[in-house]
């Protein structure tokens, strides 16, 4: 009698631990969508982090004259940009969007923008005021991860005239194929798209929202526990 009802449950528990085990433990880290995202530094080969560690920092502006910015990082969401993507459909489907934070009182746009370094695959990255580089964006569906193209995003430690030679992490970009030619002060790094509102503007703005696209990101980066997920 005992030993038939320990059978049943046995059986019933089999059949009903694959579902359980899917909605517990999925392969990839759960998304949110948000038209509004900070950009979130992922360090994918942790030794060669900086030190300070850049791991789990967010991506902000470094000023560097009238609209001009280079595009640098901050510990915490104070003085994180907060970026959108921006386009029709059809843009975003044949990426050929473009990613835009908005600056200043009132409102201009300042795009993410991608200028070839002299004499190198290495491009230079800006938040200049402008409309930024097209072709910049979110990985769609069905990549599992969300995270920004085009890769490689590179972490370099560099001087910057405009600071009378200062060091700064400032993020560059190489074609995923020459990766491994990367400068020796640069770190290949991901970044991921975390969500956060996307402000209204006010009247007056040069900005405008009217094209911003909503698509998926994470709610809290840092909490991911990347060792939980595959491949
Ligand atoms: C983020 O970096 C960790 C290592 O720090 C890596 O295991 C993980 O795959 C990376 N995440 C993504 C989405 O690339
Ligand atoms: C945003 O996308 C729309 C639609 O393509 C375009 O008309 C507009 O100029 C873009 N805005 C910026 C600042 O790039
Ligand atoms: C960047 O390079 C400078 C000069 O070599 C060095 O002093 C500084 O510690 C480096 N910064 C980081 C975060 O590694």
């Amino acid at each position: 009698m005992i030993a038939s009802a320990l059978a049943l449950s046995l059986v019933g528990l089999a059949a009903a631990s694959p579902i359980t085990e899917r909605q517990v433990t999925p392969h990839y880290p759960a998304t949110e969508v948000s038209k509004g995202f900070h950009l979130v530094v992922n360090v994918t080969d942790p030794s060669r982090d900086f030190e300070p560690s850049i791991q789990n920092s967010y991506i902000a502006s470094i000023h560097t004259g009238a609209g001009l910015a280079l595009v640098g990082n901050v510990p915490s969401t104070q003085n994180a940009r907060v970026f959108y993507q921006n386009g029709t459909s059809e843009e975003k489907r044949t990426g050929r969007s473009n990613v835009i934070t908005d600056s200043g009182t009132p409102p201009f746009p300042s795009g993410l923008k991608l200028t070839k370094d002299k004499g190198s695959d290495v491009s230079t990255a800006d938040l200049n005021a402008g409309s930024g580089s097209p072709g910049v964006g979110l990985a769609a569906f069905p990549s599992p991860y969300s995270y920004l193209y085009p890769e490689t995003w590179l972490a370099c430690n560099e001087s910057l005239p405009y600071y009378q030679g200062q060091h700064f992490i400032i993020f560059k970009q190489i074609p995923q194929a020459s990766a491994d030619k990367a400068p020796a002060e640069c770190v290949p790094v991901r970044l991921l798209p975390e969500c956060t509102e996307l402000n209204d503007l006010p009247d007056g703005s040069y900005s405008s929202h009217e094209w911003a696209i909503e698509d998926r990101c994470y709610k809290d980066v840092k909490s991911i526990k990347w060792s939980e997920y595959g491949p």
